[in-house]
């Protein structure tokens, strides 16, 4: 049997529900004739209109609705599955709605908003369909603070070596037990360190122990805290990358919804 996914959820009714939307919404758009230019004020632009905004505030609902864990209507992959169909069909009787009539006034910052919204919405699909698996596979069944407190653990045992050892691998133990998980939000970004003082200690410890052989152990233990350092900045990377999509899809979608009530009154008003 397939497993219900995001896609396929209860045999693609969300996909159905979102073609059938904008196939009457573009032949309602191809077949009617309005006696002024096709706009948000003919009888299909207001019908649109209203369907559009319904549609907004119910593709925002589902923020609520994501944090009520005790309510139980529709299983949450449901929800993001008949989001992204739904919201991908809103870019369709949104423009429709518009009427292709675009210019530098409030109604059409509601529909750059909405379409900005939607594309944002679009490109942390990607982020969120892979991101999360491969963020618990890195961690391998532990904590982020389990993999910090295993670094601190190899810094202890280290710091002990460090006692029999000559004045340089000291140095380059020292620099390495300094390193951060990232030094800064632009290396954590693009999800590398360059010049990584582990990195080093570990290249230069594998030099050195051709000559050295009491630097095995410190050795092992620079490795292990590379893997675990490697560990949390794949983790720390993806999940930057995830938090920074929702932090600029969520306050698009606010900003939207002002633009919309800005829009709606100012039709009412000046009617
Ligand atoms: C104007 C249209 C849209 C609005 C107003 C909107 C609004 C929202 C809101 C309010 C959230 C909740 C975020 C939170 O509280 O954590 C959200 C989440 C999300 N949206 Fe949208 N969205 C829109 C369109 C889209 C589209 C077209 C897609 C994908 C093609 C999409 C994908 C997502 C995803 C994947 C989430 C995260 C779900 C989760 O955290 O479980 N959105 N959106």
């Amino acid at each position: 049997m397939i497993q219900d996914n995001l896609f396929n959820y209860k045999r693609f009714v969300f996909l159905k529900w979102a073609l059938l939307l904008t196939l009457i919404s573009s032949f309602a758009y191809l077949f009617d004739q309005p006696r002024i230019n096709a706009n948000g004020g003919t009888w299909l632009g207001y019908t649109l209109g209203t369907i559009g905004a319904l549609l907004i505030v119910w593709l925002m609902w589902f923020g609520v609705r994501k944090r009520q864990y005790a309510n139980e209507t529709g299983n949450l992959r449901g929800w993001v599955s008949a989001h992204i169909y739904l919201g991908l069909a809103l870019s369709v009787v949104a423009t429709l709605h518009t009427g292709f009539q675009i210019g530098w006034n409030v109604h059409s910052l509601a529909y750059v908003l909405t379409m900005a919204t939607i594309g944002t919405g679009v490109w942390g699909l990607s982020f969120y369909l892979r991101y999360p698996t491969e963020m618990s596979n890195v961690l391998n069944r532990q904590s982020p603070e389990q993999i910090v407190e295993q670094i601190q653990t190899l810094d202890r045992e280290a710091q002990k070596q460090l006692k029999n050892v000559a004045d340089m691998v000291g140095r380059v133990i020292a620099a390495s037990l300094k390193q951060s998980i990232y030094p800064n939000r632009k290396s954590q970004r693009r999800g590398n360190v360059k010049d990584c003082a582990t990195e080093n200690a570990v290249n230069y410890l594998q030099r050195e122990m051709t000559q050295a052989d009491n630097l095995s152990d410190l050795y092992r233990n620079q490795v292990q805290r590379l893997r675990a350092l490697k560990q949390l900045r794949r983790y720390y990377h993806l999940r930057y990358w995830l938090e920074l999509w929702l932090s600029i899809h969520v306050p698009l979608s606010f900003g939207l919804l002002a633009a919309l009530i800005t829009h709606v009154l100012s039709v009412f008003i000046y009617w």
